[in-house]
């Protein structure tokens, strides 16, 4: 099926009996898979390469799901010059369309099972697994259909800009990589994708739908690689003629003075906040703020890490009691028992988060004390820092982990003078239900993504054009799930028309 308009994939309601067990049989299934050794593909070759990465299950000591053959630097030469060559360039647009549309239908009937890998490989919950996936459909379906309005535009003349590097994350192993491989090859690019070491996996299994609906193996090639000097050979290559980066805002630094020749756009950090104001809703900004901060363990670019409170509100005994009852009553654990809400972290060696639990500073309190459920300090339940001020470290600092940081305000002026003072300007919320107090903040607030009374994370593609400013962006104003996302990937010339 292809669709001639755009309209978001709806995700699963796991209330549903006939919903609740096929997410049982999803758990059935990938929590004791088999191991799978996934190949290193170049082109039709599949080699099973001796530097293997090992994936192990963060809740099953011995449960290996995966092991995945990285490429050495002659082997990623060869795939560097397969990319330069595809024939993907000469498609039509309206080809591209319906095998685009045929990977999102695929990724659709193979829900369980994406759900499933995420799960095993980066111990994501199904219900925050199965949003993902309806993104990734969403986006195998809205870019093309956006490069095909372009192209429709008077006086440009649109090219591909031939081969890209898509560097992704491993906190959203499939929708994130997925959005930059369809971006890029709705504009007729070919790519070679480098998802994240720890969750690549994920995206082998996404490509292999991805071919299946028929994008050629030369114009979507996946590697990982052993250390950063491979690495360099793909982010160095003349070949290579945008990079796609989303990540840490250190590594997109790297990158881009190491390359200038290479345009980069990089969606990287964010310390977001939500303001809380006398004037809001006091229940319903705890719910969001909870979801917000601990959804995904906090490891969200877009998460709330910072919560601002005026301070009538901060200063409520029930405030603060209602804040450590929401919190609470988040679930911490394994993602195989669908009862927990908050999975474990990727990983247990987080130096920042360590900083900042041992290095609790005078004048703020634990609201919820940190407090690790497992031997390996995987699993940290909802914590909260009480009282904190501009100077202190969690303050301004991402931590990328299930860790919130409230502190108290004079008035909204002041909210909005503290956020804007942060280097990064990614997500932000207001709970307010006064018009005056949204219209000022609205006004002045500088991040890429403002969310008025409901939760700062989970932009829909079309509907939240997602992206940054500040330190939060790099190659300027570009927003995934936006209309004008797939242009940043082509060249555009003018023809010689009057548009
Ligand atoms: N797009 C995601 C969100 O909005 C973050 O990458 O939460």
């Amino acid at each position: 099926e292809v669709f001639d308009t755009f309209r978001n994939e709806p995700d699963t309601d796991f209330d549903l009996k006939a919903n609740k067990a096929w997410a049982e049989a999803i758990i059935e299934k990938w929590s004791k898979k088999p191991l799978e050794i996934i190949p290193l593909q170049i082109g039709d070759e599949q080699i099973v390469t001796e530097k293997r990465i090992k994936y192990e299950d963060r809740c099953q000591d011995g449960y290996i799901p995966y092991e995945m053959s990285t490429a050495d630097a002659a082997q990623m030469q060869r795939m560097l010059d397969m990319s330069e060559k595809s024939s993907w360039r000469d498609t039509a647009i309206e080809e591209r369309i319906e095998i685009l549309h045929k990977a999102g239908n695929l990724m659709a009937d193979n829900r369980g099972d994406l759900i499933g890998v995420m799960a095993a490989v980066t111990s994501k919950t199904l219900t925050e697994g199965d949003v993902e996936v309806s993104e990734a459909i969403d986006f195998c379906r809205f870019y093309p259909l956006t490069m095909r309005d372009l192209l429709k535009e008077k006086g440009v003349k649109i090219t591909p800009k031939g081969s890209i590097l898509v560097i992704s994350p491993w906190n959203f192993p499939l929708a994130i990589p997925v959005g930059g491989v369809v971006a890029a090859l709705a504009g007729g690019n070919s790519v070679i994708l480098k998802p994240a070491t720890v969750s690549a996996p994920v995206m082998w299994e996404a490509c292999k739908l991805l071919w299946e609906a028929g994008v050629p193996r030369d114009a979507l090639q996946i590697v990982i690689t052993n250390g950063r000097e491979p690495l360099n050979l793909l982010t160095k290559s003349p070949i290579i003629k945008h990079i796609i980066l989303t990540g840490g805002t250190d590594t997109a630094q790297r990158i881009a003075v190491g390359n200038p020749r290479v345009p980069l756009s990089a969606e990287t950090g964010g310390k977001n906040a939500i303001i809380i104001t006398s004037k809001g809703d006091r229940d319903k900004a705890i719910m969001n703020a909870v979801a917000s901060a601990f959804g995904n363990a906090g490891q969200k670019c877009s998460a709330c890490s910072l919560l601002l409170v005026e301070k009538s509100v901060f200063d409520d005994p029930s405030f603060r009691s209602k804040m450590v009852d929401c919190a609470s009553s988040y679930h911490t654990g394994s993602p195989w028992d669908m009862t927990n809400t908050v999975g474990p972290m990727i990983t247990n060696d987080n130096d920042k988060l360590i900083n900042a639990i041992l290095n609790k500073e005078e004048g703020t309190e634990w609201l919820i004390p940190p407090v690790f459920l497992d031997q390996k300090k995987y699993i940290l339940r909802p914590t909260i820092l009480w009282g904190a001020k501009p100077h202190n470290y969690t303050f301004h600092t991402e931590l990328f982990a299930p860790f919130l940081t409230v502190g108290s305000v004079d008035s909204l002026e002041q909210a909005i003078e503290f956020v804007n003072n942060l280097d990064y300007g990614l997500t932000s919320g207001l709970q307010s239900l006064d018009e005056a107090e949204i219209a000022l903040w609205k006004e002045t607030l500088e991040a890429g993504n403002l969310y008025i009374n409901r939760g700062i994370t989970g932009a829909i593609v079309n509907r939240q054009p997602f992206g940054g400013m500040k330190l939060s962006a790099f190659g300027g104003g570009i927003k995934a799930g936006g209309i004008n996302y797939v242009s940043c990937f082509t060249n555009v010339a003018n023809n010689g028309e009057l548009a």
